[in-house]
């Protein structure tokens, strides 16, 4: 097995300066993408599921298929992380799902909406590391909050993480991550133009700001699917819908990790890249009718998305660099770090 603690994975690619991808998953299919395509390039693996994926797998067949992961590959570093917990309740299913790492966001309140204040954000933050550190268990939290709004999360405004109020942050929550609002948002609709250097639209100056105030901080960047506009036009073209949209460059994703980004949180890439490729088998077949005549090009499409991120964010070629540490090596890790910063 290696079911690896995140913070394992994020400290070795701190230490060489690349970044990992995060990648959702809701499905077998996209699993076996993410597998595939990590064991082809030779990358650590940070597979997430969402409360909604949760919700829509029933858990206990995502939680198997996420297993299966595990199993199937196990030379491979694969930490199974929980993507926006919005409560103490949710991380705890998570962890006794058996995932090595919990995203606390509470930037939102419970309903995954409404902006939550700082102080409460201190409070449920640490309360859900204070039992997640002693299993071994890696804790993200997320200062500011992204805009947008997909499915179940999002407030809808958006407010930037404030450099200044990190380093409290992270002392008071002890989190091994931190996920930073810049400007992305989630879902496929993040700018109406193509994001440039020049444009601004983009803060990746509060990335550099929080590198040089806290730099052994892991940062995580979310909505940060680059929406391939080649996607967008096959989803039009063979009948879809999709309306002129322009997502995270892929230089900017680079530029976050030169500042200490370990973690880049992509789901709507890989959901586009089923949409796309599904519509154009049925234009081009249709008289097909397997499942299989569709998923399994599908899960390729997945892959090809999935590869390219492995290699543009540097974590290609890493997963063999480090002996994977247990749930185990970490609560002693976790303990040591309580007695010393209690000295
Ligand atoms: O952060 C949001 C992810 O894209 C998960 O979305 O809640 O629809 O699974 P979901
Ligand atoms: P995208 O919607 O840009 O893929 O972002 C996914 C994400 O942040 C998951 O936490
Ligand atoms: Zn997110």
């Amino acid at each position: 097995m290696p079911l690896v603690p995140m913070r394992q994975i994020l400290d070795e690619a701190a230490k060489k300066g690349y970044g990992v991808p995060h990648f959702n998953v809701n499905n077998m299919e996209q699993a076996q993408a993410i597998m595939r395509g990590a064991e082809e390039v030779k990358s650590p693996v940070i597979m997430a599921a969402s409360k909604g994926a949760l919700k829509y797998s029933d858990m206990l067949f995502l939680r198997n298929i996420m297993g299966a992961c595990v199993e199937r590959y196990p030379k491979i570093p694969i930490a199974l992380h929980l993507d926006h917990g919005t409560s103490v309740d949710i991380c705890k299913t998570a962890i006794d799902l058996g995932f090595s790492s919990v995203m606390m966001d509470g930037s939102l309140e419970e309903d995954g909406k409404t902006p939550r204040s700082y102080d409460d954000n201190i409070a449920v933050t640490r309360e859900v590391v204070n039992f997640s550190h002693p299993l071994g268990i890696t804790v993200e939290g997320e200062l500011g909050c992204l805009g947008g709004i997909e499915d179940d999360i999002g407030s809808g405004e958006e407010k930037l993480t404030n450099p200044d109020q990190v380093k409290e942050f992270v002392e008071k929550t002890k989190v091994d991550a931190l996920a930073v609002s810049i400007g992305t948002s989630h879902g496929a609709y993040k700018f109406k133009i193509q994001p440039d250097p020049d444009k601004n639209l983009l803060a990746m100056n509060i990335i550099r700001r929080i590198h040089e105030l806290c730099p052994n901080l892991h940062m995580v960047m979310h909505g940060s699917s680059s929406v391939p506009q080649e996607l967008i036009a096959q989803i039009n073209r063979y009948g879809g819908n999709i309306k002129e949209t322009y997502g995270v460059p892929l230089w900017a994703i680079k530029e976050g990790i030169y500042a200490g980004v370990r973690k880049v949180n992509v789901d709507t890439d890989l959901r586009l890249a089923v949409t796309a490729t599904i519509r154009k088998v049925f234009h081009d077949s249709p008289e097909a009718f397997d499942p299989r005549k569709y998923l399994g090009p599908a899960r390729d499409a997945m892959k090809t998305i999935i590869i390219e991120r492995y290699n543009t964010f540097g974590s290609a070629g890493h997963a063999y660099d480090y002996e994977p540490k247990t749930l185990e090596d970490m609560k002693i890790f976790y303990e040591e770090n309580e007695l010393k910063s209690s000295e």
